[in-house]
């Protein structure tokens, strides 16, 4: 009896350990992207335009936080597949580097800067000034960066057909700590940056992505594996969970559309591949430089395999293999045993900030996991 049912267990784990083998490598090696669908030049049936240059406009990617790091690196892949790019990020001078470094490599495409502090995003009603004593916020003049205006006022009549929701990060910012240690206000820039601005600029762009035509649109969100809430990033982890849920309702959004126009109840047919790609440790970045390794992949192999996953058919994905692999092995663990895993390596981490005089970028040994 003991033997039987020991054959039969030891049956489905070696079965179960199969099937996800070869899912990994339909996934990562034999699932060419599909990034080539949004390379193409639009096209208007609105016979007024007559202008051919108006009638046929070339690509565009836009890219934020294209400054340094995975954004980078995105940028220069995307103009290498042939798309112009609109290089976001706060730090003019650093912009216009890597705008020079890319013109000088794609003479072709053109590029074009998008200077805006991401985690100035305007809250709902905290920086309302003027309000009437009811509490009509209506009445007051909101504060801060509005995205959808700075959106209109910036990238109005480009034909885009890729967004990377890719700026956050880094340890050089108020995230990675005890929670505690953080202002109210550290807190709110840190949605800011993290969340608030990919979600304003999505909803921004989406109406005019929706029709693209005659290839639909891509839309990226840069995720983390620390999304599963890992302790002293209680925001960033916070903000990660909150991004997946919100791109992974988008793209299911966009499959109603889909149906609601096969039932002749949508008025426009939506085509936008919508994803939310997940990443662990990378190095090359600005808070830590350094070739790569197998676990800890550099910027370039990290953005060549978010690019990887376009066309996949998942909406919810993890760029890197080795990534994954951590990913579904931690995720295999009881749930006590996978919490000792995260707090032993966190109690290390801080151990080794400690050791390094609160030096966080020189203390993160990669662990695969960490971000
Ligand atoms: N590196 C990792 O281990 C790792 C792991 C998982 C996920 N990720 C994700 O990958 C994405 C990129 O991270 P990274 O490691 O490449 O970071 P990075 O090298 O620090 O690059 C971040 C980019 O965002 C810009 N940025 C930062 N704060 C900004 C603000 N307030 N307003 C406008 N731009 C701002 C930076 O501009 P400046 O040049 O001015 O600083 C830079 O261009 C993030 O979403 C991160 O969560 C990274």
């Amino acid at each position: 009896m003991l033997t039987t049912i020991l054959t039969l267990v030891g049956l489905v784990w070696t079965l179960s350990t199969l099937s996800g083998a070869v899912k990994l490598v339909r996934l990562y090696l034999l699932t060419p992207s599909k990034l080539h669908r949004y390379v193409y030049h639009s096209s208007t049936s609105n016979s007024s335009v007559r202008d051919e240059k108006e009638q046929q406009k070339e690509p565009w990617a836009v890219v934020t936080g294209a400054s340094d790091g995975i954004g980078r690196v995105l940028a220069q892949e995307l103009a290498t597949a042939g798309l112009n790019v609109v290089l976001h990020g706060r730090n003019t001078t650093k912009l216009e580097k890597v705008q020079a470094e890319l013109k000088k490599a794609h003479p072709a495409r053109s590029f074009r800067l998008l200077v805006a502090d991401a985690s100035l995003v305007r809250g709902a009603t905290s920086l309302s000034t003027g309000a009437g004593s009811g509490g009509d916020h209506d009445k007051g003049q909101l504060l801060g960066l509005d995205v959808e205006a700075m959106t209109k006022k910036e990238l109005d009549g480009l034909h885009i057909t890729v967004l990377v929701n890719n700026v956050g990060g880094g340890v050089k910012n108020p995230l990675m700590g005890d929670f505690l240690e953080y202002s109210p206000r550290q807190n709110a820039e840190a949605v800011s940056k993290e969340s608030l601005f990919a979600m304003h600029l999505t909803h921004a762009l989406l109406p005019q992505l929706r029709k693209n035509r005659p290839g639909g649109a891509l839309i990226i969100s840069v995720g983390s594996m620390a999304d599963v809430g890992m302790p002293l990033t209680a925001m960033y982890s916070a903000c990660k969970a909150f991004n997946k849920a919100l791109f992974e309702t988008l793209a299911l959004e966009d499959r109603l559309a889909r149906i609601d126009d096969r039932k002749g109840n949508g008025d426009e047919r939506s085509n936008v591949e919508i994803m939310y790609v997940r990443l662990g440790d990378v190095t090359d970045v600005s808070w830590r430089r350094g070739a790569g390794t197998l676990t800890m992949p550099d910027s370039r192999t990290a953005a060549r395999a978010i690019l990887a996953r376009v066309g996949c058919g998942k909406s919810v994905v993890t760029a890197y293999w080795t990534h994954e692999l951590i990913r579904v092995s931690t995720g295999a663990l009881p749930d006590w045993l996978l919490e000792r895993l995260l707090l032993s390596i966190m109690s290390g981490w801080r151990a080794s900030v400690e050791r390094n005089g609160g030096d966080a970028s020189a203390s993160i040994v990669g662990n695969g996991f960490f971000q």
